[in-house]
Parts: C-alpha cells; sequence; structure tokens
C-alpha cells in the first residue's frame, strides 16, 4: 500500500536526483527512474484499481500531485539543460578565422617554374604574348613547316620520340619552334610572343643531358625588324637572367627555319658559355605562314631553361634539376 509519506519520499528523491543532473543525457535517465513505466509513482498509480473507491479517488489525487511535481521539475531542468548546451555548442563551434591555420606542406614550385615564370613576366611587361601549344605535336609542324627537310638529321630516330602509331605523324616535340608556326598561322603581325614549355629529345638523362626540357622561344614578326633588334633583345634578356654585367654573342650557325643564323653565347663569370640559338625568321618559313615578306620581317631565338638554371647557379648535374629532391628547391628560396 502506498502512502502520504512513500510518495512525498519519491518526490524528494526524484527531485534531488534532478538537480544534480549535468546534462541532457543524464536527466534521460533519471526520468525514466522517476517518471517512466517502472518508476515508483508508475507502479503507485496501476495499482490504484485494487483500493476501495472513497480511497482511490484521494489517493489517486495525491499521485496526481506527485506525478506533476516530478514532471513538472524534470521540464525545469530540461529547460535549463538545453540552453546549456546550446550555449557550450556555440562556445565550441565558434571559428576564429583570425587564428593562424596548422598549415601542413603544401608543395612549391620547381625552380624551373620558378625560372619560366620570371622570364614571362619580363616578356609581358614588354608588351609580348605567351603562346603555348601541344607537347604532342604534328610532326609538320615540329620539322616540315619549319623549313626541315625529310632528309634533315634531327628527323632522324636517335633525336626525336616519334609516337605510335606513326601514320598519325605525330612527335613529342623537339623544341618550342612549332609554336612559331602556329603564332603566325593564327595571327598576324605585328607578334611579339614567348613561347615557354617542355620539349622531348630522345637522349639519356646524364649530367648534361635530359630527355624532357624546357625551352623558352621568342618570336618577333613587325615591319622593320633586323639583327640589330635581334641583338638588343638578347642583351637586355640575357641582362635580365644573368646580371647587369652579363654580354651576348651570336656565332655564326645554321637552322633551316632561320637566314642568317645564330648560336648565342652569354658572358658570365668570366667566361663565353653557349646559351641558344636565334636568327631572322627564314623566309621561306614567313611565306608558308602567309606573311608578306615585302612588309615584314622577323627574328626569333630559342634557349633550354635547364642550362640557364645551370649557367646561372653554377648548377653542374642535371639530375639536382629533374629528381625533384626538396632541398635542391629549398636551396631557391622555395617553402615546401
Ligand atoms: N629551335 C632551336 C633548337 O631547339 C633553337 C632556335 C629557336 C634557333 C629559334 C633559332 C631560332 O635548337
Amino acid at each position: 500500500m502506498t502512502s502520504g509519506g512513500d510518495l512525498n519520499r519519491w518526490v524528494q528523491d526524484a527531485l534531488s536526483d534532478i538537480s544534480k543532473t549535468a546534462n541532457l543525457e543524464e536527466l534521460k535517465i533519471v526520468r525514466i527512474a522517476h517518471a517512466g513505466d517502472k518508476s515508483p509513482v508508475a507502479l503507485a498509480s496501476r495499482s490504484l484499481g485494487g483500493l476501495p473507491n472513497d480511497e482511490r479517488a484521494n489517493m489517486g489525487k495525491l499521485i496526481g500531485t506527485a506525478r506533476a511535481q516530478i514532471s513538472d521539475s524534470l521540464e525545469k531542468q530540461r529547460v535549463i539543460l538545453e540552453a546549456e548546451r546550446d550555449a557550450r555548442l556555440l562556445r565550441e563551434e565558434v571559428v576564429d578565422v583570425t587564428l593562424p591555420s596548422a598549415r601542413g606542406h603544401q608543395g612549391g614550385l620547381h625552380p624551373i617554374s620558378i625560372l619560366k615564370n620570371e622570364i614571362s613576366d619580363y616578356f609581358i611587361a614588354q608588351g609580348y604574348g605567351v603562346a603555348e601549344g601541344p607537347e604532342l605535336e604534328a610532326e609538320w609542324l615540329n620539322f616540315d613547316a619549319l623549313n626541315m627537310p625529310e632528309d634533315h638529321p634531327a628527323r632522324s630516330m636517335q633525336d626525336t620520340f616519334f609516337v605510335e602509331p606513326l601514320a598519325a605523324r605525330l612527335v613529342l616535340r623537339t623544341h618550342t619552334s612549332p609554336v612559331q608556326i602556329r603564332t603566325m598561322l593564327e595571327n598576324d603581325p605585328p607578334i611579339y610572343v614567348i613561347c615557354p614549355g617542355r620539349t622531348f629529345r630522345a637522349d639519356e638523362l646524364d649530367a648534361t643531358h635530359t630527355p624532357v626540357f624546357h625551352q623558352v622561344e621568342g618570336l618577333v614578326v613587325d615591319r622593320g625588324i633586323t639583327m640589330a633588334h635581334l641583338k638588343g633583345t638578347l642583351d637586355l634578356f640575357a641582362r635580365e637572367m644573368f646580371g647587369s654585367e652579363a654580354l651576348t654573342r651570336l656565332r655564326p650557325s645554321f637552322f633551316p627555319f632561320t637566314e642568317p643564323s645564330a648560336e648565342v653565347d652569354v658572358f658570365f663569370n668570366g667566361r663565353w658559355i653557349e646559351w641558344g640559338g636565334c636568327g631572322m625568321v627564314n623566309p621561306r618559313v614567313l611565306v608558308a605562314c602567309g606573311v608578306d615578306v615585302n612588309e615584314f620581317s622577323g627574328f626569333a631565338f630559342g634557349m633550354g631553361l635547364e642550362r640557364t638554371l645551370m649557367v646561372r647557379h653554377g648548377i653542374s648535374d642535371m639530375h639536382d634539376i629533374v629528381e625533384g629532391d626538396i632541398r635542391f628547391s629549398r636551396a631557391f628560396g622555395v617553402g615546401i
């Protein structure tokens, strides 16, 4: 038999347990214990049926009051704990966008890419555009259009990566000069462009060669362009690359797509070093690209980025450039 004293104690126990709950999970457990199906008050109200009528009404009222006190208290505590939880979540999930982030290693540009950007910026500042062409190039653009006849030694298998099926007549471009042709076919003069890019030749990797390397090509086609413009452009470019003391010298040479042609040497650290090739664009090439040679003439030059980097920084082994060891890049101030 339930007595008023029992009810009182159950309510006191419940209120005390409820007041001690620190979070909603604990409150859930306390709710089951004091207001759930098997709680003392629930069991008491279920046994009301066995009481005589007069006692049942009275006891029913007392039990109802007790249950109301317990559920009131549960409800108040729920409101408090929910508010606390919400405040805590706001605190914990706040994002301070001013805090320094924990940065992982994000990588950095390879010194060749840095050099490529440096050269591009230098020429862009003078009004040049930067042209790009595909690395997998039509044999016709890589050779024929550059006035390189079928029997030219550069076309033999030992220098060029031909790509199957051979009937497609595609090669991995052996130089950036096909971009000259693409540029002249697509644009009318005046043309001032450079083309930095990756090039390929069937060489073994050793201290001075790599089968995958980079060149930067320069092409100018305009009215009254002479070799003096070429020399001046190379002199300034050399100073940009090697410092204000750098000089260039042209040595007569031969390229099928330039006439006359020359090798460019740069005077750096007390000696002449071979830097690249250059010349006046061969009129045959200009004509093939639809340029009116009575009105326009042009010059072109091309040099290796690896070579430029090696000369400028005294790098004696090509392996250092191609192997991707980050200690090499770090020496160029690359943060990795
Ligand atoms: N394409 C030539 C080479 O790879 C270099 C060059 C470019 C020469 C432009 C003349 C003019 O050897």
